[in-house]
Formats: structure tokens, sequence, C-alpha cells
């Protein structure tokens, strides 16, 4: 078995931390080959809080995967989230000077470095800019304009900036749990790798990717990342209501939930009365479906509001062709589909992995497993090339050998 055909993802999300080891078949497929998850307590909100208890559940999922792929790992890809995270756009010009006037590779990372070169605070930063287009001599909307002549070449870079303690302490847990970090990655990004199809994201697509702790936004136009948000709020949310709500213990607000859970009262076909039992001894009770989904759609509602106007704040409402992919555990929510439509006017699809990706029958197709997937997505894209990257920290980051990444897009 050759190991580098191999890659590793590796999802530290709220809710559980799932490592997916994957490769590329004979016809070109992703196919999965190990998979491990564990559930997750060191996190809260996307973000380390419990290094402990976040390095022992990242051996136990790697260790798991290890023993399913048959195969040793040593490096990961991994995802970063949080409410820490951020994004923008920004243009880059340079000059073109040599004899030749012709745009080498060079060139274009100059350009981005140009884009990139805003003022970001000590504490923050870049975890990717991305071109969008770049701009050879006012000629806008050219993907790749390596080997074209021209004198200026300019470049719409969408920048994400991260806590660097946040990262930090993702690539302290990994490398403590004894595995390096081959890269890392915006979660919501390598969702997208595994749900989206090439079409979506050229048509206009809003990607969500509702977890456990956080809800992430991203958005692609003409085939380009133009939007991306993290939004500290998600499922646990809505189990933390109930539990309030009914005063029984959280894991079984959580049962209660993805058992007869449904996030609009009016689509309940079937009556049912739930039980449930007190905090500590106290007296349980009963509630009805009806009652249960009362707590729970202002909760998803406010959720969703508060994405649309991220979405509208973004001013690229009127380029979404594609409508809105809903991916990660919280969505497979009853009636969230059919909310989701009502609040954002476009027409909404599940995201599953399955689609583009092989050997997950034994898991199960399930949207939980959207980033673990990305991420092996994201890792073959890399290590053919497909996704630039190179060292050149420019400060915290670099002593943990986190690398800065410039990404191209689909166009290499
Ligand atoms: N069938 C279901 N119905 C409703 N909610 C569900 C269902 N299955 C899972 N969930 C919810 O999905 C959430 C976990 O989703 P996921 O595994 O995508 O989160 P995560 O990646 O661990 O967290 P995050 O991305 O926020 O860091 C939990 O809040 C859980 O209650
Ligand atoms: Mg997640």
């Amino acid at each position: 078995m050759k190991k580098r055909e191999f890659v590793v993802g590796l999802d530290i999300g709220t809710t559980k931390i799932c490592a997916m080891v994957g490769r590329q078949d004979a016809n070109g497929e992703v196919e999965i080959t190990g998979v491990g998850v564990t559930p997750s307590k060191g996190l809260r909100k996307g973000v380390v809080v419990n290094l402990e208890s976040t390095i022992d559940s990242i051996e136990r999922a790697i260790e798991e995967a290890e023993a399913s792929a048959g195969l040793e790992v040593s490096q990961v890809f991994t995802g970063i989230a949080g409410g820490h995270i951020k994004s923008l756009n920004s243009r880059g010009v340079v000059v073109i000077s040599r004899g030749s006037r012709e745009i080498a590779r060079k060139d274009m990372e100059r350009v981005i470095d140009a884009a990139k070169a805003i003022a970001i605070p000590l504490d923050r930063e870049v975890i990717h800019a991305i071109p969008q287009e770049f701009i050879v001599d006012d000629q806008g909307g050219v993907k790749n304009p390596l080997g074209m002549s021209a004198t200026r070449l300019e470049a719409e870079v969408h920048i994400v900036t991260g806590a660097v303690t946040s990262a930090q302490n993702i690539i302290k847990s990994i490398n403590r749990a004894g595995f390096e970090v081959e890269d890392i990655v915006l979660g919501p990004l390598a969702s997208g790798e595994a749900v989206l199809t090439a079409e979506e994201k050229r048509s206009g697509v809003i990607l969500i990717d509702m977890g456990g702790g956080t809800t992430d936004i991203v958005i692609f136009v003409k085939g380009s990342i133009r939007h991306s948000e993290v939004l500290a709020l998600g499922g646990d949310h809505v189990t933390h209501d109930i539990a309030i709500g009914l005063r029984t213990p959280a894991l079984r607000a959580e049962e209660v939930k993805k058992a007869y859970g449904c996030a609009l009262p009016s689509l309940i076909r079937r009556e049912e009365s739930v039980d449930y039992p007190g905090v500590e001894g106290r007296r349980g009770g009963k509630i009805s479906r009806t009652q249960l989904s009362e707590i729970i759609e202002p909760r998803i509602e406010e959720l969703l509001i508060l994405v649309n106007t991220e979405v509208e704040r973004s001013g690229l409402s009127h380029l979404i062709s594609a409508g809105v992919v809903l991916t990660g555990g919280a969505s497979l929510l009853e009636g969230l589909p059919e909310m989701a439509e009502r609040i954002f006017g476009l027409p909404v699809r599940m995201g599953r992995p399955g689609g583009g990706t092989k050997g997950l029958e034994r898991i199960g197709d399930s949207p939980i497993y959207a980033t673990g997937v990305g991420l092996v997505h994201y890792g073959l894209a890399y290590r053919q090339g497909k996704r630039m990257a190179h060292f050149k920290g420019r400060n915290l980051f670099s002593q943990v050998a986190l690398r800065m990444k410039e990404w191209f897009g689909e166009f290499f």
C-alpha cells in the first residue's frame, strides 16, 4: 500500500471528532477507506477549550480510522471554525516589468500577497487567501493568467483570517496526540468540497453547515468563494432550549430533539406524545410533538434569519441561482429545509457527502460527515498541486509550522 496515496481528514467539531482516510481510485473518484468517530467534549462553539479531552478524542478517532483503513496515520488535514473567523475581499495590483512581460507563477503569488497586505491585527493570521479572479490590463474575469502578456496584473482575493490562539490550540491538540498537520482549512470550505457541485458554484450557491456549536456560511459565485462567515450558534442551542423548556437533562433533550423534533409545527402529520424524565429525581412529564416543535421553531427561525441577514449583507443575494445547500448534523431536523425555503425565498437541498464520494455505505451518507469527507477531497487536490501552499507565516503561526495558502480554486 502506497502511503502517499492516502490522505486523512480530521474534523474537530463541537459535537464529534471524525477522522476519515481516503484516496482517489483508478477512475479518479474519491473513496473513503477508513473512518473513526468519537464524541467531542473539549470544544465550545467550534473552539478548543479543553486541550486534554480534545487530544484524547483525536487519538481515539484516528486509532479507529487507522484500524478500519488498515494503515498508520502520521499527517492530517484539519478544519478550523468558530466565531473568531472573519473574512473580506481585497484587491492587489502589481506591475509586470520584466522584458517579456509574460505573467509567471511568481507574479500571481506577488499579486495575492499585495491583496493580503491589509492591516491585520497581530493576534490574527491569514488562513486563506483565495483568488476569485485576475484582472489583466483592465480585462477582468480571468481565471488563470499564467503565461499571458501584460503590463499590469490585479487580483480580487477572498481573505479569511482567524485568531492565532485558536489555530494554535487545534494544532497543539493534534501534535500532542502524535500527529502532524499537513494543512488547515476553513471548515465550511471543506464541507463545500464534499457536497457542492462545480455547476452550483458557477451558478451561485449558499452553503450552510449547521453543526452543534457553529453555523458556517460560504457563498460561491462564478466558481469562486465570495463570502464566508462563522456564527457561534448551532444545534446544541436547540437542545439547550428543550432541556430548559422541559426541565429535563440535556442528554434526553438531545434524544427527544432527534427523534421527535420538527422545525415547523404545521408540518407535523402524526401527533404523538413524548415522555421525558425530570432533572435529578424530579418528576418528568409528557409533551406533544406540536408543543415540542413550538419550543424549537423560534430558535431555528432566529438562526436562519441571522444567516439570511448575513447573506443580504454580503450583497450577493441577486447572484444566487442554484439556491441553498444545507449540511451538518443540525440540518437533519425535520422541517428545516421547508423553513429555510420560506426564509431565504430560494430552493433548498440537503448536502450529503455521498453524492461525490464512495465508501460511505458502512457509516451512512450523513451530512454530519460533510467536513471530514471534504477535508479528504481538499487534501487530495492539495497533493496534486491544485491547492497551492507555501511556508511564509508572518508571526506566531510560523512557529507552529502552519502554512499560509494561496487557493487557486478550480482553475489549475
Ligand atoms: N436527526 C437529527 N435531527 C436533529 N438534529 C440532529 C440530528 N442529528 C444530529 N443533530 C444535531 O446536529 C448537531 C451536530 O452536528 P455536527 O456533527 O455536524 O456538528 P459538529 O461538526 O460536531 O459541530 P460544529 O461544526 O458546530 O463544531 C447536534 O446539535 C445534534 O443535535
Ligand atoms: Mg462541523
